[in-house]
């Protein structure tokens, strides 16, 4: 959701609650393949929604599988091993879950059955090698075509129908660059099994071995039962048939609840972190990593399917580990790393160098930027943690790991930062790759010091726009909205529909003080039920301008509006943002228009949502309206001290929105230097 160039986090303090994670890519990008390549329905619950698994899901429907939704659950009418159409373009985006399985298969089934089809990706992925893949494919007799550099796609795959394959001598492939190579091999090779085993060899070390292991859990889950010997051969017996098991649970990615994990470890202060969709049954290699963060201090207990986690030693611990098996969850720890007393090794990690980014020299360098220590090598990178810490932009290279690892940064008042710095995310949207609501889930886990959390207050009278700029101000940003009017509207209404006296204030206070309010998007809920367009009603608006005018149920409110400042900022509109909800808020704005302005917008609203309406009255009624609100003894309408004035009179919405955009710059230290 965070479609922002970058997101402002402010230091924070505690994490607790509870968190559903986003299916496995691993398992989900396999699934889809071994579906796919499948005979018959294979019905997948929990798949991960991301840019990945939409690059596979377009893939396969290009090669003519059916797929049927129904809510969370997904039907795959498998292509049962033949090709139903011979030419194709497949689009990969930065996939490598999907490229090099997908071009193992098609391979395979274009050098038999006959077709031509070109894989490409974005231009990283056409930076990430896959000629090792190539070179086993090759000898078989595939024809692969590198349409760019050596080694590297695009690639385009074709061949004859009744072509014919060497498969009797043992395929050879290389495991010390990536583990999906093999994963590539071994998940297509069941296509061609028909005439005798098949036999496929590692070269060098083979790393990320969990990752194979998903690969061999899946294959048996479809009926393929390899078999192994070591990490060094692997048999594929003769006649080989991918069988749907009919319904498949996709279980909850263990790399993403690395980032959790460490939430708890660091911040779970009070309370432990409930994480749901992995544990202690899981198949993914990734949970591995909570044996490194209890190493680290982190208290975890294990269920079958889910974790809690709260801290246990403080400051963490700092380690030294070979983290060949769980190489995407280690970019975690070197994270851990800044919270942890002395310096963490993590070795055996030369892979991080061909994925999304070059991880090493980019943990190096943001790490670096908040004053951590940082060593590093062609397999291994050393932090130490900051001895002062500084408010950092940190750049997150198109790689979602990047960008859920260093958001973690922002619990540096937890490390004794003094003082608590803010740290910029960039590129947040970059986490859809695999975890699409990440900011989103984790915002609602944690909690700041709200006298550390931004606010910009937007004052002035009715009419005056602040609802739409503040909105508006709020969505660039990323940050919370109040629409302040809309609790005193709904005050009102609920005191009409309680039949409570205008003139009653006693029990108009008690009203306000339990206010069932909600606001859920751009829908607003009193006492569950949605009062949107009754709140936005003239009549209603008058009605909350003379309970607004009552001591008690401002007071009442008070608690209320104040509960909205929460990270990673908020943006509140009304009469008294910032002289009373929030004197302390670094950016004030006072909007000022016409009264003759103001009525005319009015108007233009009103007729365009086909309300019948007449300047001259909507003139009268604003300029009443902000008499009484000017003159009322509580909490009157009138501009901060320290407040900015904004005329928007002739000012359209972008332009409001900038102007106020740009003041919130000159004090935002984040922008600063
Ligand atoms: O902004 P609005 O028109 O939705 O506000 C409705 C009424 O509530 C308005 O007449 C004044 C009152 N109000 C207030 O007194 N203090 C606020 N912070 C917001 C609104």
């Amino acid at each position: 959701m965070f479609a922002l160039p970058h997101l402002d986090l402010p230091p924070l303090r505690a994490a607790a609650g509870s968190v559903r994670l986003p299916g496995s890519k691993s398992i989900s990008n396999r699934v889809l393949l071994l579906a796919g390549l499948a005979d018959g329905v294979t019905e997948v619950h929990g798949l991960l929604d991301s840019d990945d698994t939409r690059v596979m899901l377009q893939a396969l429907q290009a090669l003519g599988c059916s797929l049927e939704r129904d809510g969370a659950r997904l039907r795959v009418h498998g292509l049962g091993g033949r090709l139903r159409v011979h030419e194709a373009e497949l689009f990969l985006g930065n996939a490598g879950t999907a490229m090099r399985p997908l071009t193992a298969a098609l391979a395979l089934l274009a050098a038999t059955q006959g077709g031509a089809f070109t894989l490409r990706g974005v231009p990283r992925m056409h930076e990430r090698p896959i000629g090792d893949l190539v070179d086993a494919l090759r000898p078989l007799g595939c024809t692969i075509d590198e349409l760019g550099e050596p080694g590297y796609p695009p690639l385009r795959v074709r061949g004859q129908a009744g072509g014919s394959l060497r498969l009797d001598a043992p395929l050879r492939v290389r495991g010390d660059v990536s583990s999906q190579f093999l994963t590539a091999l071994l998940l297509a090779l069941p296509l061609v099994s028909d005439a005798g085993d098949v036999v496929v060899e590692v070269e060098g070390e083979l790393i990320s071995k969990p990752y194979v292991e998903i690969t061999l859990a899946l294959l048996a889950r479809f009926g393929i039962a390899v078999q192994r010997e070591g990490w060094r051969r692997f048999t594929l017996p003769q006649g080989s048939r991918y069988r749907t098991p009919g319904v498949l649970e996709v279980e909850g990615d263990a790399s993403s609840a690395s980032y959790f994990v460490a939430l708890g470890a660091i911040a779970a202060i009070d309370t432990p972190l409930r994480i749901e969709g992995v544990g202690s049954d899981s198949i993914q290699g990734d949970i591995g990593f909570v044996d490194a963060a209890r190493a680290m201090g982190a208290q975890v207990q294990a269920h079958a399917n889910a974790l809690e986690v709260r801290r246990g030693r403080w400051p963490l611990q700092a380690i030294a580990l070979d983290c060949n098996a769980i190489p995407d969850a280690a970019m975690t720890l070197a994270v851990m790393a800044l919270y942890a007393q002395g310096t963490t090794r993590l070795t055996g990690i030369a892979s991080w160098r061909v994925k999304e980014t070059d991880r090493i020299a980019a943990m190096a360098a943001e790490l670096a930027k908040l004053g951590a220590r940082v060593d590093s090598g062609d397999d291994f990178i050393a932090v130490t943690p900051p001895a002062r810490w500084h408010a950092a932009t940190l750049g997150t290279y198109d790689d979602h790991r990047m960008a859920m690892c260093l958001s973690l940064a922002a619990f540096n008042a937890l490390a004794g930062a003094a003082p608590p710095v803010p740290i910029r995310i960039e590129d947040p949207a970059c986490v859809a790759k695999t975890f699409p609501d990440y900011f989103e889930t984790l915002l609602a886990l944690v909690r700041a010091d709200p006298a550390e959390v931004p606010v910009i207050t937007i004052d002035g009278p009715s009419a005056s726009g602040k609802g739409t700029l503040a909105a508006a101000l709020a969505q660039r940003l990323g940050w919370h909205f109040l629409d302040s009017g809309a609790v005193y509207r709904a005050t009102a209404l609920a005191a009409l529909r309680a039949g409570v006296s205008l003139s009653d204030e006693a029990a108009l206070a008690r009203l306000a003080a339990g206010l069932a309010l909600h606001f859920d998007g751009a829908r607003i809920l009193l006492a569950g039920e949605d009062v949107s367009d009754e709140l936005r009603r003239e009549d209603t608006g008058a009605l909350a301008s003379r309970v607004a005018a009552l001591p008690a149920v401002r007071q009442a409110l008070h608690a209320l509006q104040l509960s909205f400042r929460r990270a990673p900022g908020l943006v509140a509109d009304g009469r008294d943002m910032g002289t009373a909800i929030f004197p302390q808020a670094p950016l004030k704005v006072f909007l000022t228009a016409s009264a003759a302005e103001r009525a005319k917008r009015r108007h233009k609203q009103l007729i365009s949502k086909g309300i019948e309406a007449n300047i001259a009255d909507l003139l009268a009624d604003i300029e009443a309206r902000d008499e009484r609100d000017r003159s009322r003894a509580a909490s009157p309408l009138r501009a901060a001290e320290d407040a900015l004035q904004l005329d928007n009179s002739q000012l359209g919405i972008d332009a409001s929105v900038d102007a106020v955009q740009q003041w919130w710059r000159q004090r935002n230290p984040l922008d600063q230097g």
